[in-house]
C-alpha cells in the first residue's frame, strides 16, 4: 500500500460531524501505527455548505473531491434547509457527488454482530450470523432519469413525474461488479427486480441474466422486490449477494440494516472507475444525519468507522487494516459497551467519543 495518500472527509450535517471526529481518531491511529503520511482536508457538502457558500456543492469542492484518493462523508440534511427549493436541498449535494465521479457501484453490506443479536427486532434464531451483501446500482434509475419535475395540468391540477430508465451499459457494469463480488463470497446472486411490470426492469433481468453467461460458476436467481421485501424479513440468511437498482435497493437496504439491529452500524462503499480503469471511491454510514440526536454526542460512530474500515479494503487493498479495524469493533461491543440506539439490559451505555477511544484501546491491545 503506498504511504502517502490524500482522503476528502466531508463531515455534512446533524450527527455527521460528531461520527467524523471518531472516524479522524482511527485514522490518526492507523496512520501513525503503519507510519504513512494520511492527509485528511475536510471539505463542505449539504446543508454545511448550503450555509457557508450558498449551494449542497460547490464546483470548487466537486473538484478536489475528483482529485483525493478516498472520499469519507458523514451525512447530509435536516430540517433546516427542508423548505428549500429542490435543486438546492443538502441531498443533492451527495446524489451530485455519486454521479460526477460516476459512483455507480454502491455495496451495502449487512452484517449481525454476535454480540448485538438481541438488538434486532427479528427472532435470534433468524439473523444469527447473518452477512450479506446489497449492491445497489447508484447513478442510474429513477433517481437520475430524465424528464423529471412537477407540472401545471389545470388551475387546480398539477402533475409530478420520474422517468424510470436504464441502458443496457449501465446494467451491464453493475452485474459484472456483482458477479465478480459473488465469485469471491458464496458464489449466489440474487438479483432484484419488478419485471412484470416495469419494462426497463425487464431489461435489467435480460441483460443480468445475458451477464451471467460469463460467469458460469455462479448460481444467479431473480426474485420480484416486492417478494424481496418479504423474503429478507422473513428469512434472511437465504441471500448471499443482491443486486438491485438504484430506487429497490435504497428502499431495501434500510430493510437489510433494521435485521442487523441498529441502522446505526452499517457502512456502505459507493465505487466507480475513470476512464483509464483507476477506481474511485466514498465511504458513507447508510444512516441519516439524525437531527433529532445532532449535537448531544450520543450517536454511534461505528458505521462511520466501519466506512473507514471499507476504505482500507476497497480503496487501498489492505486487507489486513480492514479486519484490524473490523475486529476492534467486534471487541469493543462483546466488552458489553453501547451507544444508546443499541443499548439494552446489562450494557454499559456510552457516548460517541467514548465509543471511539474504545476502538482504539482495543486497536492498542491487538497484536500486531
Ligand atoms: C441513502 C440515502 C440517500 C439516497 C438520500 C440521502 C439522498 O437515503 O444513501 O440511502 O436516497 O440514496
Ligand atoms: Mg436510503
Amino acid at each position: 500500500m503506498k504511504k502517502n495518500l490524500n482522503i476528502s472527509l466531508l463531515p455534512g450535517d446533524g450527527i455527521g460531524k460528531e461520527i467524523s471526529e471518531e472516524a479522524i481518531k482511527v485514522i490518526n491511529w492507523i496512520s501513525k501505527k503503519f507510519n504513512f503520511n494520511i492527509q485528511v482536508i475536510t471539505e463542505s457538502v449539504g446543508g454545511d455548505s448550503i450555509d457557508k457558500f450558498g449551494s449542497p456543492l460547490t464546483d470548487e469542492t466537486l473538484n478536489r473531491l475528483k482529485k483525493s484518493e478516498a472520499i469519507i462523508l458523514g451525512a447530509v440534511g435536516g430540517p433546516k434547509w427542508e423548505k428549500l427549493k429542490f435543486e438546492n436541498r443538502p441531498e443533492r449535494g451527495l446524489l451530485k457527488i455519486r454521479k460526477e465521479l460516476d459512483l455507480f457501484a454502491n455495496f451495502r453490506p449487512a452484517l449481525v454482530f454476535d454480540s448485538l443479536i438481541n438488538a434486532s427486532s427479528l427472532k435470534p434464531e433468524i439473523i444469527k450470523d447473518l452477512d450479506i451483501l446489497i449492491i445497489r446500482e447508484l447513478t442510474g434509475g429513477i433517481y437520475f432519469g430524465e424528464p423529471r419535475g412537477v407540472e401545471k395540468i389545470d388551475k387546480d391540477n398539477l402533475r409530478g413525474f420520474n422517468t424510470l430508465s436504464y441502458t443496457t451499459h449501465e446494467i451491464e457494469r453493475i452485474a459484472k461488479v456483482a458477479f465478480e463480488t459473488a465469485m469471491n463470497r458464496s458464489k449466489k446472486l440474487c438479483s432484484i427486480d419488478k419485471a412484470n411490470v416495469l419494462e426497463s426492469t425487464e431489461l435489467w433481468r435480460d441483460v443480468v441474466t445475458h451477464t451471467s453467461r460469463k460467469f458460469p460458476n455462479v448460481e444467479l436467481s431473480h426474485m420480484y422486490v416486492d417478494n424481496a421485501a418479504m423474503q429478507l424479513v422473513r428469512c434472511p440468511k437465504q441471500f448471499d449477494v443482491i443486486v438491485t437498482t438504484n430506487m429497490f435497493g435504497d428502499i431495501l437496504s434500510d430493510c437489510a440494516s433494521m435485521l442487523t439491529g441498529s441502522l446505526g452500524m452499517l457502512p456502505s462503499a459507493s465505487i466507480g472507475f475513470t476512464e483509464n480503469g483507476e477506481k474511485k471511491a466514498m465511504y458513507e454510514p447508510v444512516h441519516g444525519s439524525a437531527p433529532d440526536i445532532a449535537g448531544k454526542g450520543i450517536c454511534n460512530p461505528l458505521a462511520m468507522i466501519l466506512s473507514v474500515s471499507m476504505m482500507f479494503k476497497y480503496s487501498f487493498n489492505n486487507q489486513f487494516i480492514y479486519e484490524l479495524i473490523n475486529k476492534a469493533v467486534s471487541s469493543v461491543l462483546s466488552r458489553g459497551f453501547r451507544t444508546k440506539d443499541i443499548s439494552s439490559n446489562g450494557s454499559q451505555e456510552i457516548s460517541t467519543s467514548q465509543m471511539g477511544n474504545e476502538v482504539i484501546k482495543e486497536l492498542e491491545n491487538e497484536k500486531i
